[in-house]
Formats: structure tokens, C-alpha cells, sequence
């Protein structure tokens, strides 16, 4: 897969889902399935928007003990989504498990990347809540090796971070990066923020993107501008 711009679906049902997407007329782009729309809605809205012919990227962050992970991943899999993640926090035997629990039949299996240590954790709530005391910049570079030891395709990450992650794992390891704001646009929640264009220059490999384009009001308009800054020449 090339570079793309996933979009965030972060909607609270399968019809305010449908809706949206009703606007990209012969358009289908590669979307995001997060914890809200898929514990709402469960397997079938997958299903459904397969069956429109998008791409999927299963926002689900498994987190369990390897044999647990293994298994919930055999039942993703079996959805046919194309792009699933979990901690990596949960350590290599998990992430080993969860490749194996994606392994398809055929042989096929979807992307597994890692979240390294979340967005919202800062150094100050890492020392005091997890008791680790390294620099974070280093603890997400280690944990994104220790997923690519572990067989994984990538990690996600901000698209700061997406530089050094591919100097450290190499350029063919993926970054999935979300914090994505036009250059004008409002930050809203989040913090370390680039625009489609910077994203693309540090080397992202795909962009996240959600109230950029869902709160648009030319949603359509605004995931054109994202493809035109970040895949286009
Ligand atoms: O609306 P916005 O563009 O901020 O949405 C970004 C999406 O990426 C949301 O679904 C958010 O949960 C997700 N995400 C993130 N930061 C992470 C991991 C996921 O913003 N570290």
C-alpha cells in the first residue's frame, strides 16, 4: 500500500456513519473504525462499509494476555479490515501472538501496527503512573523496535515522531500518524500538530485524519485538500 489519507469516522452510530459518507459520491476512501462506532455498532458496520468497498483500519488497541490477543485477532481478521493495532506495551510475546492470531488461511493477514505510548501520556504521568523514568521520545523508539522485532509492519505515532522512527526501523516500517490540522485550522484537543504537507515531508507514511474532515463543511473539499498536500506530486 502507498501513501493514504484515512479518515477518522469517529461518529457515534452506523446511520450518522452512512450519512457522511453518502457525501463522497464514487469516492471510497480508506477509513478509520475507532472504540466509539465499533462498541456501538459492533462487527456489522464493518461489514458494511466493506461492503461499500472501503479499506478499513480497526482502531481497537488490544491490550491481554498473548493467547487473548491471538484470538481477538483471529476474529478481526476474519472481518477482512485491513489495518489493526494494539499496544505495544503488552510486550513482544503479545505482539508474536497477535500476528499469528491474524494469519488468514490463505495465508493473507491485515497490517498490524502498534501504539507506543499514547499521545496523552507525558513524561510527568510516565515516571509517576508507569514508573518508568526514561526520556519518552527514547521509550517510544524502543517500543517501536521491539515491535518491529516482533514482526510487526509499524507503529502509530505522531508525524513528528515519524522521522526518527524510520531512521531507527527502517524506511519500509510504517507510521500512521494523527494530530493532522490545515495549516489555518483549529487544533481543537489535540497538541503536537502538522499540517498534510509536513506530514508528507518528515515521511509519514499514512495520515489520520478526522475533524479536519468530519466537521468540515465541505467534507469532500477537505479530503481532496488532505490527498492534494500529502499523496499528490
Ligand atoms: O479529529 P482528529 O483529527 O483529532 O482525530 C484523530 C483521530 O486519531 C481520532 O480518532 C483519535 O482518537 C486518533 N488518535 C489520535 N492520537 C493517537 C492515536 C489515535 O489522535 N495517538
Amino acid at each position: 500500500m502507498g501513501k493514504d489519507v484515512i479518515i477518522a469516522c469517529d461518529f457515534k452510530n452506523a446511520s450518522e456513519t452512512l450519512a457522511f459518507l453518502d457525501r463522497f459520491t464514487g469516492k471510497k476512501p480508506f477509513l478509520k473504525i475507532g472504540m466509539e462506532l465499533f462498541y456501538a455498532e459492533g462487527p456489522s458496520i464493518v461489514r458494511a462499509l466493506k461492503e461499500r468497498g472501503h479499506k478499513i483500519f480497526l482502531d481497537l488497541k488490544l491490550h491481554d494476555i498473548p493467547n487473548t490477543v491471538k484470538k481477538a485477532m483471529a476474529s478481526l481478521s476474519a472481518l477482512d479490515v485491513d489495518l489493526v493495532n494494539l499496544h505495544a506495551s503488552g510486550t513482544v510475546p503479545m505482539m508474536e501472538a497477535a500476528l499469528e492470531g491474524l494469519r488468514r488461511p490463505d495465508g493473507s493477514r491485515p497490517l498490524l501496527i502498534a501504539v507506543t505510548q499514547l499521545t496523552s501520556t507525558d513524561q510527568e504521568t510516565m515516571e509517576r503512573d508507569l514508573l518508568i523514568k526514561e526520556p519518552i521520545d527514547e521509550v517510544v523508539l524502543h517500543y517501536a523496535l521491539n515491535a518491529r522485532r516482533a514482526g510487526l509492519d509499524g507503529v502509530v505515532c505522531s508525524p513528528l515522531e515519524a522521522g526518527k522512527v524510520h531512521e531507527r526501523c527502517g524506511k519500509d516500517f510504517l507510521t500512521v500518524t494523527p494530530g493532522i490540522r490545515f495549516a489555518e485550522g483549529e487544533r481543537g484537543d489535540q497538541r503536537r500538530v502538522t499540517t498534510p504537507e509536513d506530514a508528507k515531508k518528515i515521511g509519514s507514511d499514512y495520515i489520520v485524519v478526522g475533524r479536519p474532515i468530519t466537521a468540515a463543511a465541505d467534507p469532500v473539499a477537505a479530503y481532496e485538500r488532505c490527498l492534494a498536500e500529502f499523496v499528490d506530486e
